[in-house]
């Protein structure tokens, strides 16, 4: 069987970071606004009043110290609380393909590939930013590559299912070279005005190059295993969709934006994950010992910790499972991207560690990949 590698990866950041204390200057001051005008039926016990956000239980909650946007204007106006960013003409590329496209260059010229060389085009992310055509048509457009390009959604896992997918393709036979893209614009599918979840998500670009060994340059990654897994819950949910496309707009339609137990999450999503990871360990015959690091899905730094140590037996060192989410904050199906982009170059050949990623769906992804030379 053809055995499927990473050739290279991508990344793209938004120009602009927002710090938690900016985030919650206009959290506070939209929700004394909303007070203020709901003061009768605060009064009358109608409605409970909104009460303050805060940087420390963020921190503390979470591990996030920032977030970059797309649009920051409009995320921090008390009268907005959403990213302001213009329609574009069809003319025009899309916002989401425009991201995607320079996290895939990167990639791309990373590897020595010309993107005439690419079979086909996945573009892997929690939300498109229209119905059709798909994304993953128009970048593959934008790059120039020939063969065939579709859309995938599996929320925060979307990246690892869309590798497995890309493997599969290699493996088969039925391509050698699929660029698998993860634009994350999470800023828009994210209630500003909720206090619970306001401080989640930030928005970025990342690019997986997914590549037959023989032809791949010679720094590349095999990939060793992958294992996917789905498992339904309501606990993080998004109902915006065509079916309610009349509703008004705004303030009021907080299930059509992002909504999460997020306590539930926690503890329901660890076990199966550190349960998955342990599986597969066996599966592929290694040693928890062997792993040098693991690049895990970034929601919560807790979370982490205690999915790494369930792993491990042990506290993971920071070089054993790194963070991306003091800057980053959740990016959906880029986080563990983010994380083995910027976190991998110190390997050296014959060293393993593991993408692994989860999130709404239930989802759950391992990769598990070798450092070849
Ligand atoms: N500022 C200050 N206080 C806040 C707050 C905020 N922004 N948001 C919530 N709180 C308060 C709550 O009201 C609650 O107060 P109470 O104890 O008086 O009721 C307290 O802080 C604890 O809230 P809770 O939501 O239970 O916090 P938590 O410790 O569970 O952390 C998450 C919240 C969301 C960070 C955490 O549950 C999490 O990360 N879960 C997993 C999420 C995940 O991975 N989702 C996948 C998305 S893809």
């Amino acid at each position: 069987m053809i055995t499927p590698v990473i050739s290279a990866t991508g990344l793209w950041t938004p120009p602009n970071s927002v710090s938690n204390e900016e985030l919650v200057e206009s959290y506070n001051a939209w929700s004394d606004k909303w007070n203020a005008e709901h003061a009768a039926d605060i009064e009358s016990g109608a409605v409970e009043a909104k009460t303050h956000s805060s940087v420390e239980f963020i921190e503390k909650a979470s591990g996030i110290k920032s977030r970059f946007v797309i649009d920051k204007s409009g995320v921090i106006d008390p009268e907005l609380m959403r990213p302001s960013i213009p329609e574009r003409p069809n003319e025009e590329i899309s916002v989401l393909a425009e991201m995607a496209v320079k996290a895939a260059r990167q990639a791309l010229e990373a590897a020595g590939r010309d993107p005439k060389d690419i079979d086909a085009v996945l573009c892997a992310a929690s939300n498109m930013q229209r119905a059709y055509p798909a994304m993953a048509v128009e970048i593959q457009d934008a790059l120039g590559c020939d063969g065939f390009a579709f859309d995938m959604n599996v929320a925060c896992s979307s990246a690892t299912f869309g590798i497995q997918t890309a493997a599969d393709y290699v493996r088969s036979g039925s391509a050698k070279s699929v660029l698998m893209v993860n634009p994350e614009i999470c800023s828009g599918h994210l209630n500003f005005t909720d206090r619970d979840s306001h401080f989640i998500f930030g928005d970025v670009a990342t690019a997986v190059l997914v590549e037959a060994e023989d032809i791949a340059p010679a720094k590349h990654w095999k990939i060793l295993g992958t294992k996917l897994k789905t498992q339904f819950s309501n606990n993080i949910r998004n109902n915006f969709g065509f079916l309610n496309r009349a509703a008004p707009e705004g303030i009021g339609q907080a299930d059509k934006l992002f909504v999460q137990e997020g306590r539930k999450v926690f503890k329901e999503v660890v076990p199966m994950v550190a349960t998955m990871i342990g599986e597969e360990l066996e599966r592929l015959s290694i040693e928890p010992t062997e792993l040098r690091r693991m690049w895990l899905h970034q929601a919560n730094a807790n979370m982490n910790r205690l999915i790494s140590s369930k792993v491990l037996g042990r506290e993971a060192s920071d070089d054993e499972s790194p963070t991306v989410l003091d800057t980053y904050a959740n990016t959906s199906s880029a986080g563990s991207i983010i994380a083995f982009h910027k976190h991998s170059d110190d390997f050296a050949a014959g060293e393993k560690g593991l993408i692994c990623s989860f999130g709404a769906g239930y989802s759950a992804g391992t990769v598990f990949v070798e450092r070849a030379a």
